[in-house]
């Protein structure tokens, strides 16, 4: 990891950034003390076990159900004949995320590892040994593992699964009046999450009240669903999520392992823990689905674009519709006066696809990126120099205007730091001293800005000290940190004096972790809850004569450091200690929501950008790729906190560098299971892999996003990061890999 002289520091952290606090939950991780769901143990636990399919295609025609009750220790086995029904059909989908979850509705097999008995057992042997009994017998078909197979569909015209057709202007004419036309095809593959915590849930049903441990990105959210299948109130829920380890969508979607666990503990009158086996999670629990990407590009003699044609097949299950929306990449980037995005499904013999760390973004600015690449090597111009002059100074298609875009501080700040410069234009012309070449490419990144409703409360104690509540989530990207951050900013205390509590359904509404909005999200309602707390406060001490403040209502006062001060004459103050002292007061309570400016949220386009530069080297005789620089610069508005936004863009770009060498689910065309299916085989980057990282903090001011100013950052760095990569081999070899991801076999 490179260090940097002081006077880069000011660059990294700009001018809008807050303080690099550590993570507050950094301590419980590294000591054991973070307890997951699956460390509780309530009185009278039983454990539960799915027995899985192992076809992809078909139908389950026996289970041995008496071989496995009558082992030592089973309590009960579910299977479609006595599942007990649900308040709301598993086959409808489920709104807002929409997605149908498998929960033995019947003996149909609809892609491998699906779920089809669950084992109750006194112990997790005896859970494991009895889903060993059942011994499963099955009718098998030819499942349909890829696009030679698979059944293809138009998609609806609304809904999750459903990206818009995109289209301004006539792409055809835009092609036929260019200089030159890229026109190319790409693919990415199945990529699961493999978050380190696989899905688990501990879950205790009291009467007709049900209490759930489980990692959940969406608390509120999921309560509400799970009363909606089991006719209870949504009040009558209770998830604690108190840590997840790793979540990356996956976490916000209800799956059917840990509805099952849900069903029996209820049938059974006892809690039941589940948790899934890391092959359990390859199917049930959602994944990237492949793509299939067509690029259409048509430039002019000066390098401009005249059209730009996405068009992305994305494989979904045949039960439900989520598709990964690639060609959206293509929409809100660059300046063309022709531009198309569509979809296609292609239902395959998989479990549904889902919402994977920057769905869409990731695998649509893969290909977008390669194909800008080899637009601007067919006009001979540099590959940055060309991104500039295609510059969206405007939202393509909508003429929007963003509410704010540091892109080209970032290209600049970027560059400058990778040393693009000196970068020759044509491939294979760089080696290092052990004759390995050298290639350097760089990519776009880009994701928007979306916003969940979410609230909060802020509570002011009598001894100077605040209590902030959000039912948010921390999966790992430093929200605890952040989020108290922003409240103690309102509140005029520093952060140490803040109490920060998350991650139970029962405080007010957190919203979602995901679509890179929980800091914005959730931070907006706390900092509004903040300045609740502090307005009552100010109104104690300004309607009270022997106060310092008195009078001071119209004027207003200032937070700041446990005191309130008047904005005319800030030299006249009081602690919050003696205003509630005087007031008689043990606390003040404020409450705060988040919502954007729905007129600014339809007058502006909304997004975070980065460039990413990165350097490969490769062995010219065996084709083995390593990437050794990655450097990423990205705006995204203020930065409540540059150390975990650091994190997230180190995250992102690890992340991005395994697309585009390491990850890739490989099935089995015969079965329809996914043979590597393990931490052993997947290939994700170890350290070895990712020698050298820089992430660059351009400052960016934006007074429209949200009342913060804060944007997304979790995502951002995938998108962008395997254009570099896969553009840094060409550079290095001269070979243009349109298929993901990269392998030794294609380079030599
Ligand atoms: Mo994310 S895919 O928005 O958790």
């Amino acid at each position: 990891m490179s260090h940097d002289a002081p006077s880069a520091q000011i660059t990294r952290y700009g001018s809008n950034a807050g303080q690099p606090l550590t993570r507050r939950d950094g301590l419980l991780k590294v000591t054991g003390g973070a307890t997951y769901a699956a460390d509780n143990n309530p009185e009278g636990l039983l454990y539960a076990v799915t027995a899985v399919s192992t076809i992809a295609r078909g139908r389950v025609t026996s289970l041995n159900v008496a071989a496995a009750k009558a082992h030592p220790g089973v309590v009960e086995v579910l299977t479609p004949e006595n599942r007990p029904p649900l308040a709301h059909d598993p086959n409808d989908k489920m709104p807002p995320f929409g997605f149908r979850i498998e929960v033995l509705q019947d003996n149909t097999v609809r892609y491998a590892n699906q779920p089809i008995a669950l084992v109750v057992a006194e112990t997790l042997e005896a859970a494991t040994e009895g889903a060993a009994l059942l011994n499963p017998q099955f009718e098998a078909e030819a499942p349909r593992t890829d696009f030679l197979n698979g059944v293809r569909f138009q998609p609806p015209a609304v809904g999750i699964g459903s990206p818009p057709k995109v289209e301004h202007g006539d792409v055809e004419a835009g092609l036929a009046a260019a200089a030159r036309v890229m026109e190319a095809e790409y693919e990415t593959p199945a990529q699961y999450h493999n978050a380190m915590e696989p899905h688990a849930v501990v879950a205790e049903w009291k009467g007709d009240r049900l209490t759930l441990d489980m990692p959940n990105q969406a608390l509120a959210m999921s309560c509400a669903s799970y009363a909606a299948y089991f006719g209870i109130p949504a009040e009558n829920v209770v998830i604690r999520s108190p840590f997840l380890g790793g979540g990356f969508g996956s976490k916000a979607i209800l799956n059917g392992p840990q509805m099952l666990a849900i069903i029996a503990a209820r049938m059974l009158k006892r809690p039941v823990k589940l948790a899934l086996s890391r092959a359990q999670m390859y199917g049930p629990v959602g994944h990237r689905g492949n793509t299939w990407q067509k690029l259409r590009i048509g430039v002019d003699e000066r390098g401009h674009l005249t059209a730009l044609h996405h068009r992305a097949i994305s494989a979904t299950s045949t039960f439900d519709e989520f598709l990964e929306p690639s060609a959206n990449a293509s929409t809100h980037l660059y300046a063309s006066p022709a531009l198309r995005a569509e979809h296609e499904g292609l239902r395959l013999d998989v479990g549904t696809p889902g919402p994977m760390r920057a769905p869409g973004e990731a695998s649509g600015s893969a290909a977008l990126e390669v194909a800008m690449d080899e637009a601007a090597e067919a006009v001979r111009i540099d590959p940055l120099e060309f991104r500039l002059r295609n510059y969206a100074e405007t939202e393509p298609g909508t003429g929007r205007p963003y509410s704010s875009k540091a892109l080209r501080e970032c290209y600049a700040e970027g560059a400058r730091r990778f040393g693009w410069a000196s970068r020759p234009l044509a491939p294979r012309q760089m080696r290092d001293d052990n004759g390995f070449l050298v290639g350097w490419g760089m990519g776009t990144a880009l994701f928007p800005c979306p916003h969940f409703p979410a609230e909060a409360r802020a509570t002011l104690r009598a001894d100077g000290t605040a209590l902030v509540e959000t039912a948010g989530a921390d999966m790992g990207q430093g929200a605890w940190t952040a989020l108290a951050q922003i409240a103690a900013e309102a509140l005029g205390l520093d952060p140490d004096r803040v109490e920060f509590h998350s991650g139970v359904s029962t405080l007010p509404d957190g919203g979602v972790a995901g679509g890179s909005a929980h800091t914005a999200s959730a931070g907006l309602a706390l900092h509004n809850a903040g300045r609740d707390a502090i307005e009552t406060l100010a109104a104690f001490a300004t309607s009270e004569p022997e106060s310092p403040l008195f009078g001071a209502g119209n004027i207003g006062v200032v937070a700041r450091n446990g005191r309130l001060h008047r904005r005319d004459d800030e030299s006249r103050s009081e602690s919050y200690v003696e205003i509630l002292k005087r007031a008689g007061q043990s606390e003040v309570i404020g409450s705060g929501r988040s919502a954007r400016d729905p007129e600014l949220a339809q007058a502006y386009a909304m997004y975070s950008h980065g460039a990413v530069f990165a350097e490969v080297k490769v062995d010219p005789d065996l084709g083995q790729v390593r990437v050794t620089r990655l450097v990423g610069a990205f705006a995204a508005g203020r930065i409540i906190n540059p150390r975990l936004v650091e994190s997230q863009y180190f995250g992102g770009m690890i992340w991005g560098a395994s697309f585009a060498l390491h990850e890739k689910a490989v099935v089995d065309r015969r079965t329809g299971r996914v043979m590597n299916g393990d931490l052993a085989e997947y290939h994700v980057p170890v350290n070895a892999d990712i020698p050298s990282l820089e992430a660059i903090l351009v400052p960016e001011v934006d007074p429209y996003v949200n009342p913060l100013g804060v944007k997304g950052v979790g995502e951002i760095g995938i998108t962008g990061t395997v254009g570099a990569v896969a553009n840094a081999v060409w550079h290095a070899t001269g070979f243009r890999v349109r298929k993901f991801p990269i392998r030794i076999e294609n380079l030599i």
